[in-house]
């Protein structure tokens, strides 16, 4: 293996995607290669994203797959076919349950717009993260990104990013700062320094 095969899950408008996908252009990202982009939601504008940059997308819908397991099985089926070494969640809102986590274990990275263990777990995503920091008041929030197990947000911690919280902040503001100030800085430089590990212990091991 001398670059590790990134599958990107996705659900909705990809611009964490789009942080990797830049990374990977400017050489930023250099020790993985994005192959694959995965929605659960067909209408995800992170597809287009995906065609825009020519990696390969595909859309598994639980629904069509007759529920969760019937899309884990799927998921992992597409994953393997496709050699994939690394899985990043940008985005993607949907819990995966504790046999997929296990059998992709240190191999699942998500980013999170708060910083853990502050307003996270079941239930804790998009909008609804900075609405709770904000009715909480909060002066200091941030991004995490982490490796993924069976405990929602619970998996070991890659990275954080602080970001402060402006008098007469919306929601959206506050998300829109999270976005630009922390996840897509730290979404791609954790994705490189997970990569050139794996690299680096595969080295080891051959
Ligand atoms: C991002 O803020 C991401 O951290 C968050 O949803 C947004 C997706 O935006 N993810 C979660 O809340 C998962 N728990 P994007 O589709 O533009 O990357």
């Amino acid at each position: 293996m001398n670059c590790v095969k990134i599958a990107v899950l996705v659900s909705g408008g990809g611009t964490n995607l789009q942080a990797l996908l830049d990374a990977q252009e400017s050489g930023l990202l250099k020790s993985g290669r994005i192959a694959l982009v995965v929605s659960n939601n067909p209408k995800a504008y992170a597809l287009k994203r995906a065609e825009n940059a020519g990696v390969e997308a595909a859309v598994l819908t639980r629904a069509a797959c007759g529920g969760q397991e019937g899309f884990e099985r799927a998921l992992t089926s597409l994953l393997e076919e496709k050699g994939i070494d690394l899985i990043v969640l940008a985005g993607f809102m949907s819990i995966l349950s504790a046999s997929f986590t296990d059998h992709f274990s240190k191999r699942i990275i998500n980013v999170h717009p708060a910083l853990i263990p502050s307003f996270c777990g079941k239930g804790m995503y998009g909008l609804k993260v900075h609405e709770a920091a904000l009715q909480y008041g909060v002066k200091i929030t941030g991004a995490t990104v982490h490796f993924v197990n069976e405990v929602p947000d619970g998996g070991e911690i890659i990275l954080q990013k602080a970001v402060s919280v402006m008098p007469g902040d919306t929601p959206e503001l506050l998300q829109r700062r999270v976005m630009e100030e922390a996840e897509w800085i730290i979404l791609p430089k954790a994705a490189e320094q997970i990569c050139a590990e794996m690299l680096r212990m595969k080295g080891e091991s051959t």
